[in-house]
């Protein structure tokens, strides 16, 4: 008999023997997407409904024992994956996965949290609607997970964040108790938002089962173009441009440098990167802009043929590809979105998922750029991410010919300081969207002031008073 011996049989009647694992590889549970960490657990714990996921918590309470919230596992700050202690029990979502009802006339859908992303995505394109949540992770973060980060994505300049596509929570507190706010309501102001409390908090607060979230109408036409620009202050001009002349059409706005877009063409080299021809120099930077129609194909494309031309004429566009059609756009799309996997096939690295005032974005990175090339030679910049809305992943790639977890053994802290300082100077955050977890919790207390640190600390200890949901992230008690 263990410690926990009976808090693991009582977690057994709960949710099935076969959903509490103890043995054999955890990995996929224990290590972090990005291969920072491995923690240990006490346990896997698989619930099918709330009710189990509240019953789960207050054992857990009862027992003294932490939980980790854990959607599809894809977060990049080591946040949903266990500590080394061996007394955490991961709290997987994945079995409940069910969309619960999709109202059209309200146009909401209420999903439950372990539903993966691109699932929730194409059953409500069969249903008619868009929902237009979009990252590379799609394929198996959740919702939950999106709802736990507040994540990004690429069509956050017409869409906003995941909070802004949510109306409505179900949560199982700290204490255990269900929390039912599923209204769907656009408009409620009968006091605090609970719900933007949870949304963001990566675990710490509670447990999110189920959430209602915005539905749009699907656009008639949605074009792709990947251009090639010749500085960065260009790829803002056409920012602009992309702003006045689609209006809200403008649904994507990323930019890639090339060597981000080298490391593409060398892990993936089956993928046709556009420009290759073109030397860096000439065109350091590429854009994926893509406009969606509410009227045609034919109006989109025209609107669009209108975009380039200026765009062309002002000298911030040196050549463009147009998708024809659908399949193309996806090749296009999949460039973008296969950077992360290609400088994790690189080699581990430094990330900076940093925002700054678009308009300032050029002079930061010129400044960056120079900054870290001086002071780390042969330093590679993975620089690429959601320009649209000023967010950059700023990323640094160890030295072609040096050992890279020696490198950033010995590298990492000094280059942060750099990054984040020159981030603060410009007014910037230090997490755009990929949150806190535990890899940024000590800077967060560098770069926040201490009044928000002192509210932060504030609703922790109101809402989990015991320091039982994923302690140890985001916030320092
Ligand atoms: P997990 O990784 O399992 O958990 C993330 C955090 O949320 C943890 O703190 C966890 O405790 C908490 N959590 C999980 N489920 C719940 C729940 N039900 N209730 C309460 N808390 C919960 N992020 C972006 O913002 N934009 C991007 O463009 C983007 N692109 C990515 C591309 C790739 C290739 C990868 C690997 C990741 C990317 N990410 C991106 C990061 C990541 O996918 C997102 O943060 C995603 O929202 C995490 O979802 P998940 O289900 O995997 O959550
Ligand atoms: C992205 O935009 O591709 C993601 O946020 C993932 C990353 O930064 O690696
Ligand atoms: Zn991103």
């Amino acid at each position: 008999m263990t410690e926990h011996t009976e808090l693991l049989n009582q977690l057994r009647t709960v949710v099935g023997e076969a959903n509490v694992l103890t043995e054999g590889d955890l990995g996929a549970w224990e290590w972090d997407w990005r291969k920072r960490e491995r923690g240990h657990a006490l346990a896997v714990v698989r619930p099918a409904s709330t009710e189990q996921v509240a019953t789960v918590v207050r054992a857990c309470v009862q027992g003294g024992v932490s939980m980790v919230p854990q959607g599809g596992n894809t977060g990049m700050v080591v946040g949903s994956t266990p500590d080394a202690s061996g007394t955490q029990v991961v709290l997987s979502l994945t079995r409940m996965n069910q969309i619960r009802k999709m109202d059209a006339a309200n146009l909401t859908v209420t999903v439950e949290a372990g539903c993966v992303l691109q699932n929730l995505q194409e059953a409500c394109e069969k249903a008619g609607f868009l929902f237009p949540l979009s990252l590379a992770a799609e394929g198996s973060c959740t919702i939950g997970g999106n709802l736990g980060t507040n994540a990004g994505g690429t069509q956050v300049v017409r869409y906003g964040n995941t909070r802004e596509l949510c109306l409505g929570l179900e949560v199982v507190t700290a204490q255990g108790e269900i929390w039912s706010g599923l209204t769907g309501l656009r408009k409620d102001n009968t006091g605090y938002d609970l719900r933007h409390l949870f949304i963001g908090s990566e675990g710490t607060l509670g447990v999110i089962t189920a959430a209602t979230m915005k539905l749009y109408p699907l656009p008639a036409s949605t074009l792709t173009t990947f251009a090639a620009v010749p500085s960065l202050d260009a790829a803002v001009q056409l920012l602009g441009l992309a702003h006045q002349h689609l209006s809200s059409g403008l649904t994507g706005f990323e930019v890639m440098g090339r060597f981000a877009l080298s490391l593409v063409v060398k892990h993936f080299p089956q993928q046709r990167v556009p420009f290759q021809e073109i030397r860096e120099s000439d065109a350091p930077y590429c854009v994926v802009l893509e406009n969606s129609d509410h009227d045609s194909e034919a109006h989109a494309r025209a609107q669009f043929e209108k975009l380039l031309e200026s765009a062309i004429e002002a000298g911030c566009v040196l050549d463009a590809v147009v998708a024809e059609n659908i399949a193309q756009a996806r090749q296009l799309w999949h460039i973008r979105e296969s950077i992360p996997l290609a400088q994790a096939q690189e080699g581990l690295n430094i990330k900076h998922d940093i925002s700054i005032a678009v308009s300032r974005i050029p002079q930061f990175v010129a400044d960056m750029d120079a900054a870290l090339e001086a002071a780390f030679p042969g330093v590679r910049l993975v620089n690429y991410g959601h320009l649209g809305d000023g967010n950059l992943h700023y990323n640094v790639q160890a030295p072609s010919n040096a050992d890279a977890e020696e490198f950033l053994k010995t590298k990492e802290k000094p280059i942060n300081a750099l990054v984040y300082a020159s981030v603060d100077q410009y007014n910037g955050s230090i997490s755009a969207e990929h949150g806190i977890g535990s890899l940024k919790r000590e800077k967060l207390q560098e770069h926040k002031s201490p009044v928000a640190l002192g509210l932060m600390r504030s609703i922790k200890l109101a809402l989990d008073p015991q320091n039982l949901m994923n302690p140890g992230r985001v916030i320092r008690l």
